[in-house]
This record gives structure tokens, C-alpha cells and sequence, in this order.
């Protein structure tokens, strides 16, 4: 009596409280695609919008080129009611999460939500701190798929214990639910969110400029990029680093610094959130988004994330390994002039003089047979993109 009282002490410590020590959720595999409300919208959202994105997404083929997930950042929500579960706006979503996620479903996409660790959201919505098991079972009678994260009003909470507060919460809510942290990489995250969530920003908030700085943290793609240098060996199938959404079709880039923002992301195995109004994007716009040549790069079953192998002054090669072998390489001119830039087999870890196929993904051209160097113009904020295969 006393042994079968002590084993049944035992499980039950062992269940309840050293049940969850990793994510483990089997999502993400592969960087996860879809679409954000945040970059174009910010709080400005609701049930029409974002099913008129849902239609959008289906008519100009984005979901077909492998954008799934249709996420609603901050705003949604209100209020609490007297039990403590958490109210979307009924003006702006009189129907309910739970028929617009239906409505989303029904399109063959998935439905993402936003909420926050601390007790506000950035907009000062509620935030999920102290509800955390009650947002997440909510989340799953809703049919979510997808929470993203952030990290306004934490005061001094300790990131990795908040957000794996929260992993507990969405696994123990029993639905898959893809888990994106975001807190900007103020603790790290690469250090230890891995087990944690699936995705974890690594930078402040993108910004719709080339090079622009905000003094509160925001800041254009260059910058962000180079905060990604020497992160690569984070990242991997169902954990990714993540250096924000989308800004391509926004307005502040040029179609050529559009097109770079893209090979690059996806030279970083990053999440690719659109953040674009999909409903009246150009036909310019459209092909960049859709380019399935460089949406396979960032999308390769290897998941490992490309890197920067060679910086010129202006001129930089950055380099992704391939799970058939090969190589995406993409070719950087972030100089005012165009300027004509060189790639030498040495330079992606190939011997000197093999002989290797090249295309252009751009131009979905094969080039021939090459032993290398490679040399090719490049416009200024330009990029080449191609796969080498030996
Ligand atoms: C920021 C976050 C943005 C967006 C915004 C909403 O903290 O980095 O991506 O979610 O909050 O208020």
C-alpha cells in the first residue's frame, strides 16, 4: 500500500509538473509562409479585411505558391469579459473568431492570431500574462493554428520562462499550433528558444525603407540583414530564426531593392510573411512573391540557413547549402553604381575547376556548364540570384 502510494506520488509529479520540456510540436518543418496583417494594416483590422485577404490570397495564387498562414496581428482583441476569456472587437469581427477561422479554412489556408507575454499587447490591448492556459484553450476552440507572441509590457519578466509558459499552455490546449516568438532578440533567443517556439525574431521591427534607422529600434533591410550575420547555425527545420516580415510591395522599396529583400530573406531560410495589401499588388510585385524558384531556396527540406561568405566593400556573396547538393548563391551590390561581381567555386565550398550547371532564378535561365568564376553585373541594391549544381 505504502510502495503503490509512492509510485502513484511519483506519476503524478512526473504528469504534472515534468510533463513539457520541449515543443516538439511537429510544425514548421520548412520556414512557414503566409500573410500578416501589421506592415500595411497595423491596427487597423477586421473581419472584412481579412477575408477579403483570404479570397486575395487564393485569386492571385499566393496560397498556391505556398503562403498559408493568414495571421491577425495586434488589435483584435478588447477586452476580458467577467470570466477572464479574451473578446475580439465585436465591430470589427461581429461574426467571431471562430466563423472566421472557418471562413479561412474553407479556402485551404490556416488562421493565425497575435497576442502578447506581458499583461498588454504593444497597442495596449489585453495582454495574455496570467492567462496564458485560458488564451491558449480559447485559441484551439477557435481553430487557431499559428500565435504569434510579443513582448510589450513584461516589465521584469524572464523571456525563456514566459514563453515556454506559453508553449505549455498551446500544447497542453492539445491543438498544433505554430508558436512565433517575438521579443525582437533582446535575450537571445537563438540561445535557447529552440525548444520553445517554433520561429523567434532576431532584430527590432522591420521598417518599409532600404536603410532608414528609427530611434525607438525599427530599422530597413540592410539593417536587418546584417544583424542575421552569424546567426546561421541556429536555425533548422522546425526552428527558425526569424528576421521579420515582408516588406516587399509596401511602397518605400524600388522593384530592385524589392526583389533583393526577397532572394535574401529566403537565402535565410526566413519565415515569409507578406505584409502587402494583396488585393491591388502589381503584377511586379506579384512575380516577386510568387517566384517559386526562389521560394524552393528559402523552402530546401536541408533547412540550413544560408550565410554570407565573402564582403567586397559594397559587393557580398552569400551562399545556402542545398539538400540535393548544390548551392543557392546570391550576388549583392549594395553600392550607388552597378558594378560587375564575381563568384569563385573556392568561395561556396566547391573544389576550383568543377564543372557545374548554373540558373538564374530571376531570369529562369540555365546559364551552361561552368567552372567557375562566375561574373555578372549586378545594379546597384541589386541582386543576381542563381543555384550552382555540380
Ligand atoms: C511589435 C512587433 C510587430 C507588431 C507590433 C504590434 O512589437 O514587433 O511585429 O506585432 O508589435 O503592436
Amino acid at each position: 500500500m505504502k510502495n503503490s502510494l509512492a509510485l502513484a506520488c511519483v506519476l503524478l509529479f512526473a504528469f504534472c509538473f515534468v510533463d513539457v520540456h520541449a515543443l516538439d510540436n511537429g510544425l514548421a518543418k520548412a520556414p512557414p509562409m503566409g500573410w500578416n496583417s501589421w506592415n500595411k494594416f497595423g491596427c487597423d483590422v477586421s473581419e472584412k479585411l481579412i477575408k477579403e485577404m483570404a479570397d486575395a490570397m487564393v485569386t492571385s495564387g499566393m496560397r498556391d505558391a505556398g503562403y498559408i498562414y493568414l495571421v491577425i496581428d495586434d488589435c483584435w482583441q478588447i477586452d476580458r469579459d467577467a470570466q477572464g476569456n479574451i473578446m475580439p472587437d465585436p465591430k470589427r469581427f461581429p461574426s467571431g473568431m471562430k466563423a472566421l477561422a472557418e471562413y479561412i479554412h474553407s479556402k485551404g489556408l490556416k488562421f493565425g492570431l497575435y497576442s502578447d507575454a506581458g499583461t498588454l499587447t504593444c497597442q495596449k490591448r489585453p495582454g495574455s500574462r496570467g492567462y496564458e492556459f485560458q488564451d491558449a484553450r480559447q485559441y484551439a476552440a477557435w481553430d487557431v493554428d499559428y500565435l504569434k507572441y510579443d513582448w510589450c509590457s513584461t516589465s521584469t519578466q524572464n523571456a525563456p520562462a514566459s514563453y515556454s509558459i506559453m508553449r505549455d499552455a498551446l500544447l497542453k490546449a492539445g491543438r498544433p499550433i505554430v508558436f512565433s516568438i517575438c521579443e525582437w532578440g533582446t535575450s537571445k533567443p537563438w540561445l535557447w528558444a529552440k525548444d520553445v517556439g517554433n520561429l523567434w525574431r532576431t532584430t527590432g521591427d522591420i521598417q518599409d525603407c532600404w536603410d532608414c534607422k528609427r530611434d525607438w529600434g525599427g530599422m530597413g533591410v540592410v539593417h536587418i540583414l546584417d544583424l542575421q550575420d552569424g546567426l546561421e547555425s541556429y536555425a533548422g527545420p522546425g526552428h527558425w530564426n526569424d528576421p521579420d516580415m515582408l516588406e516587399v510591395g509596401n511602397g518605400g522599396l524600388t522593384i530592385t531593392e524589392n526583389r533583393s529583400h526577397f532572394s535574401l530573406w529566403a537565402m535565410l531560410s526566413a519565415p515569409l510573411m507578406a505584409g502587402n495589401d494583396l488585393r491591388t499588388m502589381s503584377p511586379e510585385v506579384k512575380e516577386i512573391l510568387t517566384n517559386r524558384e526562389v521560394i524552393a531556396v528559402d523552402q530546401d527540406p536541408l533547412g540550413l540557413q544560408g550565410r554570407r561568405v565573402k564582403r567586397n566593400g559594397d559587393q557580398e556573396v552569400w551562399s545556402k547549402q542545398l539538400a540535393d547538393g548544390g548551392r543557392a548563391v546570391v550576388i549583392f551590390n549594395r553600392g550607388a553604381k552597378a558594378a560587375e561581381i564575381s563568384v569563385s567555386w573556392t568561395d561556396i565550398g566547391y573544389p576550383p575547376h568543377l564543372s557545374a550547371n548554373v540558373r538564374d532564378l530571376w531570369s529562369h535561365k540555365d546559364l551552361g556548364k561552368l567552372t567557375g568564376p562566375f561574373s555578372t553585373e549586378v545594379p546597384s541594391h541589386g541582386v543576381v540570384m542563381v543555384t550552382i549544381r555540380p
